[in-house]
């Protein structure tokens, strides 16, 4: 097919290319180019070792790339080339001067937006992909127009709803599509030209258009309430321990309300990943910022409350193994933030195995397809770690397992096998509540789920 129309996207990472490569799917008269300043990047894209794991994820690059969708490291020549331009770059928490461990580094994005003013040479469309502050686009704006001569840009909001470990099938069959414009005559028309993208496979009444603004908010407070969910479901868990109730239970007859639902009420060790810890403090530092501290506080208290849920988790360990670990080995069952991820930003499992590491335990790691990640993580702790992807060799001679990350392998795995090979009393600390707890304890296991009794021999 020939391919008509052009479409760029800056950032090559988690969101970028995956929705980049949804996009080359639908509309294959579109050449999609997706470009990175990370050169490593781009050539692990265009290689048949993709740089991030996402179930689906090469069948759909295997079925465009090369075709319609196209890897570069030529940032300068993309820009030039296309007329719509998707960001998605990075927006981590700032972790220096004001708004410290809060505010949205928007360097990134700052910095693509200057490259787009300095190699346009036609007038273009710019979208926002990444999460960003409500009222990032005016500063885009304002910077896309101090340049010279005719060109215009109009920026739109767009941001993604997709979830790791479901990308594919979330971008797919997205619960809606957000796009935010000005609500002038060029604002409505950059609008359209982004509807009809992604009107190639979405409904048109999950294609929802609001104002730049409350698209921009729109995003924070969809994590946030997500979020606060699992907070919530965490803070009740606490409660259940100490009063006999089982969370499963609690959860199951909270989330029959239809007005509650029952997604997102899975009791854990807390939430990780690289969006919601940051993408609700950005949403605190903008309550603080507009002077609303009642709002900001309110907000605040989800990560605090995963924090604590963190902590609970370490203090059950150290309490239950006779409050010493020295010397005694500890098997992480998961590093990933999630399954189906290789993902490790802001995993709890890199919290646990500090804290565990400075009550000098010898600590295990085992994940399927996190250990690289994991690597990096933990490359500048001292203490004694070893990682081994195979479970059954990363259980043998442990003292006990932390169950880390809800891989649906965990569920499977012989524990009668494993109870075998390590050290008894042998403990299971099950931060997912995923494997069978009644079955492990009658194996001789002590078993510490979340939110339920433990199930103890002494
Ligand atoms: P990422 O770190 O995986 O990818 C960002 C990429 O942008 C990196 O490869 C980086 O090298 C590149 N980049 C940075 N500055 C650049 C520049 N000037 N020119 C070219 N490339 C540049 O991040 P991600 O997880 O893909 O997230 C991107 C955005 O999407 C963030 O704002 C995030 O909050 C948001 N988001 C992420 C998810 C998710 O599940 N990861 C979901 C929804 C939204
Ligand atoms: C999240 C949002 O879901 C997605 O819409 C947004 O675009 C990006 O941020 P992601 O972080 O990839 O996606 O995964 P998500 O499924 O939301 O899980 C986040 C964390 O919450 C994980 O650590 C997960 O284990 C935890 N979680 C989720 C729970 O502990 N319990 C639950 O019931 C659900």
């Amino acid at each position: 097919m020939k391919l008509k129309k052009n479409i760029l996207c800056i950032g090559a990472g988690y969101v970028g290319a995956p929705t980049m490569a949804m996009i080359a799917c639908k509309c294959p008269d579109y050449k999609v180019t997706v470009v990175d300043i990370n050169a490593a990047r781009i050539d692990a894209w265009n290689s048949d070792r993709l740089p991030i794991y996402e179930p689906g994820l090469e069948e759909i690059i295997g079925k465009t790339r090369g075709k319609n969708l196209f890897f570069s490291r030529d940032i300068e020549e993309g820009i030039r080339q296309n007329d719509i331009i998707f960001v998605s770059v990075n927006t981590p928490t700032k972790t220096f001067g004001t708004g410290a461990g809060m505010a949205a580094d928007l360097q990134y994005v700052e910095k693509t937006a200057r490259q787009i003013l300095e190699y346009s040479e036609s007038s273009k469309i710019v979208i926002e992909k990444s999460t960003l502050p409500v009222k990032t686009a005016q500063a885009m704006e304002r910077i896309l127009s101090s340049g010279k001569g005719n060109i215009t840009f109009e920026v739109l909001s767009n941001p993604e709803f997709m979830a790791e470990g479901t990308a594919i099938s979330d971008l797919e069959h997205p619960d809606r599509v957000l796009i935010g414009s000005h609500e002038t005559p060029e604002g409505l028309k950059a609008r359209a030209r982004l509807v009809d993208i992604y009107a190639r496979w979405v409904a048109p009444e999950k294609i929802l258009t609001t104002n730049l603004w409350s698209s921009e908010l729109s995003k924070l407070v969809a994590n946030a309430f997500l979020a606060q969910r699992v907070s919530s479901i965490n803070s009740v868990s606490a409660l259940c321990e100490k009063t006999d109730a089982n969370i499963s239970e609690v959860a199951r007859a909270v989330g029959l309300d239809s007005r509650i639902g029952a997604k997102f009420l899975k009791a854990g060790v807390g939430f990780g990943g690289s969006c919601f810890k940051k993408d609700i403090l950005n949403l605190v530092y903008l309550c603080q910022y507009y002077g609303l501290p009642e709002v900001a506080d309110y907000w605040e208290s989800v990560v605090k409350i995963n924090e604590y849920q963190q902590d609970r988790f370490i203090a059950n360990i150290l309490g239950s193994m006779f409050s010493t670990l020295a010397g005694k080995k500890i098997g992480i069952l998961g590093f990933a933030f999630k399954a189906d991820t290789g993902d490790t930003r802001e995993s709890p499992a890199i919290y646990i195995t500090r804290k565990l590491l400075s009550e000098h335990a010898h600590v295990v790691i085992s994940d399927p397809k996190a250990l690289e990640n994991a690597m990096i993580d933990l490359a500048c702790e001292e203490g004694q770690i070893s990682y081994v992807e195979d479970p059954y060799r990363a259980a043998a001679g442990c003292h006990a397992l932390a169950i880390m990350t809800d891989w649906e392998i965990y569920r499977k795995l012989d524990y009668r096998r494993i109870y075998k090979s390590m050290v008894k009393p042998a403990f299971i600390f099950d931060g997912r509540n995923i494997v069978d707890h009644r079955k492990c304890f009658e194996i001789g296991f002590n078993v510490y789920p979340i939110g339920k009794p433990a199930l103890c021999h002494f």
